[in-house]
């Protein structure tokens, strides 16, 4: 996978993407990352990239043609070989795992960073496959987004986590929440580790996961079960469990 992000400020990308596993990926070829810095193309002398909007408003805006000229330096003019281009901004698709899945299968991925009021539309039109936003909320510019898109697609790469398995089966992959996880000792300041999870019974054991990642969904990400198929036995166990919570201590458990 190769990504390049267009940028006013490559060194906050490089410094976030260059850390940890993404950087060990990086530094092994796993991934490539190339960062442009969009003020290169600003055809003045004074590196300037920005003006004001038409019409009025206040702040500035990314005027089309530095924007243009830096993409068109990694596009090519090829348009069979035209990179996916996505632009970062609070008024694209909200990312979600299911995204980053469908982008992980490109070669490579070109991401637009805005600053200031945004981008002229023009060159938005001409450039852009798709907008995503990380959340509704504003952030100061893209970059940050752009990061956070970067590396929750990176990890699903094979080779950049150690195995596959630690990322299949946790949050969000299946439509759910991740069953809880426990690790020794099996009993700190008088809570337990939920007995199944002691017992060796591997069906049971993955039984219980499946129902309790169920349970934390619901409990925590109610939304997220309008996708899902609960049969009635394992709403009869989920409702079961939810009385017990009432109890102090309370852990959702099965008798192994
Ligand atoms: N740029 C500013 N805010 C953003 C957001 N919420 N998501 C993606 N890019 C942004």
């Amino acid at each position: 996978m190769k990504y390049t992000v267009l940028t006013l400020f490559p060194e906050q990308v490089r410094s976030f993407l260059e850390t940890s596993i993404i950087g060990r990926a990086i530094k092994s070829g796993i991934l490539s990352l190339d960062t442009v810095q969009i003020r290169d193309f600003c055809g003045n002398s004074y590196g300037k990239v920005d003006d004001t909007m038409f019409g009025g408003g206040t702040g500035m805006l990314m005027q089309c043609e530095p924007v243009y000229a830096a993409w068109q330096s990694v596009a090519g003019s090829d348009p069979e070989k035209r990179p996916h281009t996505i632009f970062l901004s609070p008024k694209g698709t909200v990312f979600n795992q299911q995204k980053a899945m469908d982008l992980a299968k490109y070669p490579h991925l070109v991401f637009l960073c805005g600053h200031y009021e945004g981008i002229d539309q023009r060159v938005l039109d001409t450039i852009v496959d798709e907008e995503i936003s990380i959340g509704d909320y504003v952030l100061t510019g893209g970059e940050i987004a752009a990061c956070v898109v970067i590396d929750s697609i990176s990890r699903m790469l094979p080779g950049v986590l150690p195995d596959a398995s630690a990322y299949e089966n946790e949050s969000h992959m299946g439509g759910v929440l991740e069953a809880p996880q426990y690790t020794r000792p099996e009993t700190w300041r008088e809570k337990s580790v939920p007995s199944v999870l002691l017992s060796g019974h591997h069906a049971k054991i993955i039984e219980w996961r499946r129902l309790s990642a169920l349970y934390e969904t619901w409990q925590k990400r109610p939304d997220l079960l309008d996708r899902q198929v609960i049969s009635a036995s394992d709403w009869e166990i989920l409702l079961e469990w939810k009385e017990e919570n009432q109890k102090p201590n309370f852990q959702p458990n099965f008798q192994p």
